[in-house]
């Protein structure tokens, strides 16, 4: 365990905003200020029976007691500071609109219109959005896949390096690490790499907030020296949902930039509970976070052990599975094969919720995911395994040979998806005579949840059977406009 001075320790043990927030709740100020429920008394009734009313006396507007987090000077100036302590960044940035909002802010930050990013395929939905308001040319790495495991990987040192090679001009380069699965790539080696060739580092680490504090747990990103980062704190620590937060450490990026664009992106009514609680859950993983998830590291090596010994048509990849393949595992998360099952995951993970009580975060064709975090428990998972040792035995289907699969994505980019997005020039094109038009939209099947049209690009024949083909089996596609996906919008000019 790291050794932690007193001093480190006695101010880690603060938690500012939330303290003044307690305090001014207790004193039962009468409000003539936003939100309308003026301290949970005009909240509905039916809502107030279950909750209480107190929990509402946190829900204030901007004033000077409790500061603003758009110009801070006072306790959330305090808690950002100790946030940025904590994970050893210059700076940190509360967010109230999830990692999403962050995703998009890294994008406007660090790149110019016009600029050019190293960025996967297999990004979180946001990272278009990013692409599409900053109006960078993204420089796609086409995700690998292993077939044995049927996962998708996150980008590799070699990949990343292939890319540079191949595009100097890049201004940056985005990963994503965890994946969902939490697969973590070699993020040292691909900063250290960028850097070296003075490009920035963007990483979306919404599914790694919780890395940093304990030992067996795979390098996070501000640890191998990400220049802007973005963590979930409400998915993996205990912060409420939409809590996230934004870190900044670079010499590449201007900090005052990166103020502006946080500030223009955020709501200016955020929600204080959700502000108190990234200060506690900050203050939880400190103090806590080496003995918390050595639990939940516990809790999820007996699940995936006792799946891998007792339950045949199911199985758990490990940490040194994962190893092998050049990657690190997270080894909380707990992701489960189904497919000797002959059920999808989407069938089992309906059947758990139905029948069994137990609500997974994420399930594909081929895998459940059960994520696992500050607030799980070896019961849970206790519960999880029994479902899954019944289902097993009560239900079989016939075995199907799905192949998880895409098609070659690296394809030409004609358009910035920016300008298509902002035009009015497009039509829709039977998806049989869709080859050579540039795309208006983005097409994204389920599995792998990969897409495979991005608006600004070159649509191949390749892309156009594949479609085809997914449309036939019933595959769900993203973005599809009609019941049966048969067209496709392109840009006419
Ligand atoms: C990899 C990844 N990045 C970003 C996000 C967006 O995070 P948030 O829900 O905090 O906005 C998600 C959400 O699931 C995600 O999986």
């Amino acid at each position: 365990m790291k050794k932690i001075s007193k001093l480190l320790l006695a101010k880690q043990s603060k938690a500012p905003l939330f303290d003044t927030l307690l305090a001014h709740a207790k004193r039962d100020v009468v409000s003539f200020h936003c939100p309308g429920h003026k301290n949970g008394k005009g909240i509905d009734r039916e809502l107030k029976d279950y909750t209480g009313e107190e929990v509402y006396k946190f829900d204030v507007t901007v004033f000077d007691e409790v500061d603003s987090l758009h110009d801070p000077v006072g306790s959330i100036k305090k808690a950002q500071e100790l946030m940025a302590q904590a994970y050893g960044v210059e700076h940190s940035f509360f967010l109230v609109n999830g990692s999403s909002v962050g995703n998009i802010a890294m994008f406007l930050a660090a790149c110019d219109s016009g600029d050019s990013v190293i960025v996967s395929r297999s990004s979180h939905k946001s990272i278009m959005a990013g692409i599409i308001m900053s109006g960078v040319w993204p420089i796609w790495i086409q995700p690998k896949i292993d077939q044995n495991l049927d996962l998708i990987f996150n980008s590799t040192y070699n990949q990343v390096k292939d890319a540079l090679d191949r595009y100097p001009e890049a201004k940056a380069v985005f990963i994503t690490s965890p994946t969902y699965n939490g697969i973590v790539t070699e993020l040292s080696r691909i900063v250290d790499l960028c850097h070296r060739r003075g490009k920035t580092v963007l990483v979306d680490e919404a599914h790694g907030v919780h890395l940093l504090f304990n030992n067996q747990l795979p390098e996070s990103a501000v640890s191998a020296g990400a220049d802007l980062c973005v963590q979930s704190t409400h998915k993996i620590l205990s912060a409420m949902s939409q809590g996230s937060v934004l870190h900044f450490n670079s010499k590449l990026v201007d900090f005052n930039r990166v103020k502006r664009v946080v500030s223009m992106l955020q709501t200016t009514s955020p929600n204080y509970l959700i502000l108190a609680t990234l200060d506690l859950a900050r203050r939880q993983a400190f103090l806590r976070g080496e003995e918390n998830f050595n639990r939940v590291i516990k809790a999820a090596e007996w699940g995936r052990a006792y799946i891998n010994d007792n339950i045949n048509s199911m199985k758990c990849f490990t940490r040194q599975e994962v190893q092998k393949l050049g990657f690190d595992l997270d080894v909380t998360k707990l992701t489960v094969n189904v497919t000797k099952t002959g059920l999808s995951g989407y069938e089992i993970e309906s059947i758990l919720a139905k029948e069994y009580n137990v609500q997974l975060d994420y399930a594909d064709l081929f895998n459940l995911v059960a994520i696992m975090s500050e607030g799980s428990e070896k019961s849970d998972v206790e519960v999880f395994v029994n479902a899954l040792e019944n289902i097993s035995e009560k239900y079989r289907g016939k075995q199907k040979n799905w192949i998880l699969k895409i098609p070659s994505l690296a394809t030409e980019m004609v358009m910035r998806p920016r300008e298509v997005f902002l035009s009015n020039s497009t039509k829709k094109v039977s998806l049989k005579k869709a080859a050579g038009h540039v795309a208006a939209q983005t097409l994204t099947p389920y599995p792998p949840g990969i897409p495979v049209v991005i608006p600004g690009e070159r649509i191949t024949k390749e892309i156009c059977d594949y479609l085809i083909d997914m449309s036939s089996k019933d595959i769900r596609v993203s973005g599809q406009e009609t019941g049966m996906l048969r067209t496709v919008k392109v840009f006419t000019n």
